[in-house]
């Protein structure tokens, strides 16, 4: 697979009262995307950031923003995460009644659409979508809180979703979220993966560690 995984860094994992200066620091340091974790205290226990703090970043971010929503319903707040700058939305199957038509509005809207499968989520749910998604989200912990130890039997699932890209020969990225360090980073990429998300493991150390600490993941 790539050799040269897609970086990620998770902004959940920055320092919030100077989240500009810290997503100026991790482009600086190689970032290729920057992961935004959107949780509402009810599909996921924890609650984070919303529309705003995307639009209030977007003057800073120089890569595509990829933003993970953890909100249920989500079909109501598509457009308002769009028009706040994000380029990529990804969106769990168990947030909306349709995801066939959630994953079309989000293309509509002029985004890249996405689905996060939960450990729990099997393959199949993208079956007869692989023409609607342009990524892959595996989730390798339980979503809602960085800092987590990574799933290795999620492994198997970033195995089985390769197979489906492939055969699908279509251009769509495979993602993995959770508890991505140095050594699990090469688990998923030899698995399959062509994108990572890192917070703690990019964010660690602070802004002097994130070129050796994305260094790192890339192997
Ligand atoms: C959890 C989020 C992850 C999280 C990853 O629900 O989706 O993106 O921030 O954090 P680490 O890399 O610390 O596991
Ligand atoms: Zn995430």
């Amino acid at each position: 697979m790539s050799l040269r995984p897609i970086i990620a860094p998770s902004i959940l994992a920055a320092d919030f009262a100077r989240l500009g200066e810290e997503v100026r620091a991790v482009q600086a340091a190689g970032a290729d995307w920057l992961h935004i974790d959107v949780m509402d205290g009810h599909f996921v226990p924890n609650i984070t950031l919303g529309p705003d703090i995307v639009r209030a970043l977007k003057p800073h971010a120089t890569v595509p923003m990829d933003v993970h929503l953890m909100i249920a319903p989500v079909d109501p707040f598509l457009e308002a995460f769009v028009e706040a700058g994000a380029d990529i939305i990804s969106v769990h199957p168990e947030s909306g009644p349709h995801l066939n038509r959630t994953l079309k509005r989000i293309r509509q809207l002029g985004a890249r659409a996405g689905v996060v499968f939960n450990p729990s989520t099997s393959p199949s749910v993208i079956e007869w979508m692989m023409d609607e998604v342009d990524l892959i989200l595996v989730m390798s912990i339980n979503p809602g809180f960085g800092g987590q130890s990574f799933m290795h039997s999620q492994l198997a699932k970033i195995e089985t979703l390769r197979r489906m890209i492939d055969a699908s020969g279509r251009d769509i990225v495979l993602e993995v979220d959770g508890g991505v360090t140095a050594e699990t980073a090469r688990l998923c990429v030899d698995a399959g993966a062509t994108a990572l998300v890192a917070g703690t493991a990019v964010f660690r150390g602070g802004p002097d560690a994130y070129a050796a600490n994305i260094a790192a993941l890339r192997g």
